[in-house]
């Protein structure tokens, strides 16, 4: 991708200044082509989620998805953007440790990548890292509510803040990641007021996957929304069934080969004159 590409692309305080604005699209992508149809059908943000670890390589959870996985997939997604903000997640083990692992591993995903930011899971206790990486020129997209690499710990991957209770600590989550410098903050799956609750509470965009209508901006998993992920969260609208496309597709490519329909060489290729 050129430099004059690269000054086209949306920078993370383009997506800061929405707060409160015309509302962010943003969806996953982790291969070119499909980064290249979500920047093209009008993405704002494209996050190279590590849900790529479900969803493209069939892992039970997030957790063995490695920093190598991320630069992979974060390159190929930044040769077919031209627009979009292209954000790349920091894996689990990657970043928890001290501000100073973050900044490397961070430094490390941007370098190799030319992405436009980085996104780490956690409220409060990751602050200082969120504070770190700022101030040395990484932006930074939070996320809270539920954080998927904590699976471990959480249980499951139902939805947070089912008790009220909750709700206050959770507001000063988002509070603290927005106080610390991240740009914007991904809120996934609270229930709806303290989504909205949380949305009025910080300066920046909210973007809410199974939170509210009234966050910042939107977000969901790109196979998922297309009908291809196998376990795709209840909230997820399908807009399209793309699985079954492909499965329609393959049936009818294996009943061409298996009547011998299939166009042949004499088909494909002039014939050869043989001979003088
Ligand atoms: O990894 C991912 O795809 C994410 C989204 C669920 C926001 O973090």
């Amino acid at each position: 991708m050129s430099a004059q590409a690269a000054s086209r692309r949306l920078s993370a305080p383009d997506i800061g200044a929405r707060k409160g604005g015309e509302p962010i699209v943003a969806l996953t992508a982790s291969t070119t082509p499909f980064a290249r149809l979500v920047d093209q059908g009008g993405a704002d943000v494209i996050l190279v989620g590590d849900s790529l670890g479900m969803v493209l390589h069939g892992l039970d959870t997030t957790l063995p998805v490695n920093i190598d996985m991320m630069i992979l997939h974060g390159q190929a997604v930044m040769r077919g953007v031209q627009r979009a903000l292209v954000v790349v997640d920091l894996p689990f083990g990657s970043y928890e440790e001290s501000p100073e692992k973050a900044f490397r591993t961070a430094s490390r995903i941007m370098r190799k990548t030319g992405c436009g930011a980085v996104k780490l899971e956690g409220g409060a206790r990751m602050a200082e890292t969120i504070r770190f990486l700022t101030q040395r020129g990484i932006p930074v997209m939070g996320h809270v509510g539920l954080t998927p690499q904590s699976i471990a710990a959480l249980g499951s991957f139902r939805a947070q803040g089912r008790d009220r209770d909750s709700w206050p600590a959770m507001i000063e989550d988002a509070g603290a990641v927005a106080q610390a410098g991240a740009f914007a903050i991904v809120v996934e799956a609270v229930a709806e007021p303290l989504a909205v609750a949380m949305t009025k509470a910080v300066p920046v965009p909210t973007i809410g996957i199974g939170g509210s209508a009234q966050c910042d901006g939107q977000i969901l998993v790109l196979e998922d929304m297309l009908g291809l992920g196998e376990r795709a969260p209840k909230f997820v609208r399908r807009y399209a069934e793309i699985g079954q496309v492909i499965e329609k597709a393959v049936a009818e490519y294996a009943a061409d080969v298996r009547a011998r329909s299939f166009p042949g060489p004499e088909n494909v290729y002039p014939e050869r004159k043989t001979g003088g």
